[in-house]
């Protein structure tokens, strides 16, 4: 990594040894790290992605961007017949995220859905 361009990134996947990631989370913010990352990329468990984008939107820095994997979740999200838990909060975040003015959003129909979400230097 160029001391040019540092990237700070926020993976947030199971690596060995790690702390799941809501208390990996928590732990940069109580280390005064809130609008310090450049980057967030959120894979993890899907009935807590409300609070990692919360979490995550925080530790951003303004500008700074998220990427939200898996928000079509293999067309389920758009059938009400479908009530499972992973599938209502990936839905209930999508609702959210289109009227939270704190961010610029597109999601993207490739793959499983792709959710970017840029930070908004103030909230309109
Ligand atoms: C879809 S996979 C991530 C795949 C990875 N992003 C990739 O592209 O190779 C989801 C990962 O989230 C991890 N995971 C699930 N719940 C978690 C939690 N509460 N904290 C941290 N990681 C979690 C799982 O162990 C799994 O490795």
């Amino acid at each position: 990594m160029t001391t040019s361009l540092q990237i700070t990134l926020i993976i947030l996947t199971l690596l060995p040894g790690f702390d799941p990631s809501l208390e990996t989370l928590d732990s940069l913010l109580q280390t005064g790290q809130a609008g310090s990352f450049d980057f967030a990329f959120i894979d993890a468990d899907k009935t807590n992605y409300r609070h990692y984008y919360e979490k995550c939107l925080e530790l951003l820095r303004p500008g700074g961007l998220m990427a939200i994997d898996n928000v079509i979740w293999g067309g389920a999200v758009a059938d009400p017949q479908k009530t499972d838990l992973e599938t209502v909060a990936l839905r209930q975040l999508n609702q959210a995220l289109h009227h939270d003015d704190r961010i610029e959003l597109s999601m993207l129909p490739i793959a499983d859905g792709l959710t970017l979400a840029l930070k908004r230097s103030q909230a309109f």
